[in-house]
């Protein structure tokens, strides 16, 4: 089996490990889009052996190649595209995002060959609601998740809530707003339910909670006009590793399971840190 695209265990956990050079590609970014002074995304090009599936991430590398400072991020990007989009926080005094950061377009950056991860539909047993629950950056994984036309044929209904501190952190707010778009659309049955979570500017959301506490007292069901039901619900959490023990906690009360062994879960969990 080649390497490229698999499904395979999580890579080193060293800070800053990296594939060799021989395991990387030079990338070029194409395109920078500047949401506020902390929060970017960016498009680069595309080698064209690079396989990868919705939900997944690579490692970027910046730097001096033979020293360069590796960091995972997840793929925005549809599978289909001719090329890669990145979501990027500024960590202040971040080793890699602060120089992240500072790209221009033109400038070149290493992508791993390889693509990791357990944030994918394969990972869930087949249900009928497809929740994605996202946090800061972990709107990402989603957003390629939404541009894959098998959820659109496979589910009923597809909810995304993105929880944000302002609310001019709610990346592709209108794009996602317009989804499908009319490729996906073809053998579509599932509606896209979007539900933005602004949690420090009163008035600029309805819902402004954070999301736990948004699942816990029934306002997030409510809002999204669907039950959450352990026969036919699925659920995808990515982002802050607080948010990600909460409510793994609070599904795991309500029966809900990840993916053991093999055997289809309910939900899937990414932590960013
Ligand atoms: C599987 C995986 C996928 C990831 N995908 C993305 C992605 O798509 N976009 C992205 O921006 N980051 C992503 N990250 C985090 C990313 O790899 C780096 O940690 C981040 O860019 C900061 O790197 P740094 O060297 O500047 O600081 P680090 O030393 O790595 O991090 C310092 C601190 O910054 C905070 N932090 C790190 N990442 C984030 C974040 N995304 N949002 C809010 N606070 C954060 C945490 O408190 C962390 O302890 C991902 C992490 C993992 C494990
Ligand atoms: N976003 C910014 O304005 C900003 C500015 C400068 C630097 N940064 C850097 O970026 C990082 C934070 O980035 P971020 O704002 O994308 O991520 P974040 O702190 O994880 O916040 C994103 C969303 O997740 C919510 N959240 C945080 N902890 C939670 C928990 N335990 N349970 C449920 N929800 C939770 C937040 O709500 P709350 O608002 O209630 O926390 C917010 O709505 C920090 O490391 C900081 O250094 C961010």
């Amino acid at each position: 089996m080649g390497a490229i695209g698999e499904l395979r265990p999580a890579p080193s956990a060293l800070p800053g490990a990296g594939p060799s050079l021989e395991k990387s590609t030079t990338e070029r970014v194409l395109q920078i889009r500047h949401w506020t002074p902390t929060l970017l995304s960016f498009r680069t090009t595309r080698h064209r052996g690079f396989r990868f599936r919705p939900g997944h991430y690579t490692r970027l590398g910046l730097g001096d190649p033979e020293a360069a400072v590796w960091r995972p991020y997840s793929l925005a990007s549809a599978a289909y595209d001719e090329f890669l989009e990145f979501i990027a926080v500024r960590v202040p005094g971040g080793a890699f995002s602060e120089k992240l950061a500072t790209l221009r377009v033109g400038d070149t950056l290493q992508v791993d060959k390889a693509s990791y991860g357990f944030l994918t539909v394969d990972q869930l047993a087949p249900g009928k609601d497809l929740w994605l629950l996202a946090s800061g950056t972990g709107l990402g994984p989603f957003l390629s998740i939404l541009h894959d036309p098998a959820v659109w044929r496979d589910y009923r209904r597809l909810i995304l809530v993105h929880s944000v501190r302002r609310a001019a952190e709610l990346a592709w707010r209108e794009d996602i707003a317009a989804l499908p778009r009319p490729e996906l659309r073809a053998d579509a049955t599932a509606t896209l339910r979007y539900l933005p979570v602004v949690t420090r500017e009163p008035g600029a959301t309805t819902l402004a909670e954070r999301i736990p506490l948004l699942l816990a007292d029934g306002r997030l069901e409510a809002a999204a006009g669907a039950t959450l039901d352990l026969a036919d619900s699925r659920l995808m959490v990515c982002g802050n590793p607080e948010l990600a023990k909460e409510l793994r906690r609070i599904l795991g009360e309500r029966g809900y399971a990840t993916n053991r062994r093999g055997m289809p879960g309910q939900m899937a969990f990414e932590k960013y840190w």
